[in-house]
């Protein structure tokens, strides 16, 4: 155990993350498909999977829709859990004991590296060397998922962090925070107050960029309101392409939008 793992429980839920493998299915599929050089060997780490490897296994299933042969690791700090796992794990699902230094071999670069509700307790400052260790072992152009959701996984927040493909030491870009909701606790911008990643939980106040990002957010929803809107999932939609006109900076395919997708990409990325 390095000094940046620190001891967490172990709930997880089947479907917890279910939402966030049908995004990056569909927005991500080079990154999960592709196959040349070192790609042919990249794998896709799970980093905490938990009590039960529920969601490892079904993320497994999803990704190999689109690369059957994808190579699947589920990391756990918990030996008991990591050991329990290794009954799900066959030739191309392996399950180990380690922390946020990976335990991976020399010739499993990473392609996709996923850190969801681990790092709910601790402090904030540790984050940006969580992300720079987990970065670390992908491929470049890789992609690091670090959020949090609800025990069920109704509302869902994830940064996603992009190795830069043209620096040779590895470095990550804070590409986009993505958000979902499947509406079955209604809808308000502020219900994912509570679910951002730990390093933005803290920060919807005056002169973060997060609590611009919030107002906007909640002005257009309200602006949705008041035209009529006021079903959940239409104004999630309409709210969401309100913003889109304000802020430039949010996605409208109507896939997302109809899902309870909403992603934020503003140009400089998300500010640390
Ligand atoms: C709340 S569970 C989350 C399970 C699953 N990822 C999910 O989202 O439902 C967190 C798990 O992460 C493990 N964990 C915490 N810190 C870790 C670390 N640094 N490296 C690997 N596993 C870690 C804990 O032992 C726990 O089993």
């Amino acid at each position: 155990m390095s000094s940046l793992d620190t001891k967490t429980r172990g709930r997880t839920s089947r479907g917890r993350l279910r939402a966030l493998d049908a995004y990056l299915c569909r927005f991500e599929p080079e990154l999960l498909s592709r196959r040349d050089g070192p790609w042919a060997r990249a794998v896709f780490v799970d980093v905490g999977f938990g009590e039960h490897p529920w969601t490892t296994l079904e993320s497994a299933e999803a990704f190999r829709a689109l690369q059957p042969e994808m190579t699947v690791i589920g990391v756990e700090l918990d030996a008991e859990r990591a050991r329990a796992a290794g009954a799900h794990a066959d030739a191309r699902t392996h399950f180990r004991q380690g922390g946020f230094e990976l335990p991976l071999l020399e010739d499993e670069p990473a392609r996709l590296v996923r850190a969801m509700n681990l790092l709910r307790q601790g402090p904030p400052e540790r984050v940006p060397e969580v992300h720079r260790t987990l970065g670390r072992y992908l491929l470049p152009s890789g992609l690091l998922v670090e959020g949090s959701s609800d025990a069920t996984g109704a509302i869902l927040t994830a940064h996603l962090l992009r190795r830069r493909p043209e620096d040779a030491e590895p470095s990550l870009t804070r590409e986009a925070l993505l958000f979902h909701t499947d509406f079955s606790h209604g809808f308000a911008p502020l219900l994912f107050r509570d679910w951002l990643p730990r390093d933005l939980r803290r920060r919807v106040r005056p002169g973060e960029p997060i609590h611009a990002f919030f107002s906007e957010w909640a002005a257009a929803w309200e602006e949705a309101r008041a035209a009529g809107h006021t079903a959940p999932p239409e104004a999630f939609r309409e709210a969401a392409l309100r913003l889109a006109a304000r802020t430039g900076a949010v996605e409208t395919d109507a896939w997302l939008l109809s899902g309870g997708y909403l992603v934020w990409r503003p140009g400089g990325g998300i500010s640390p």
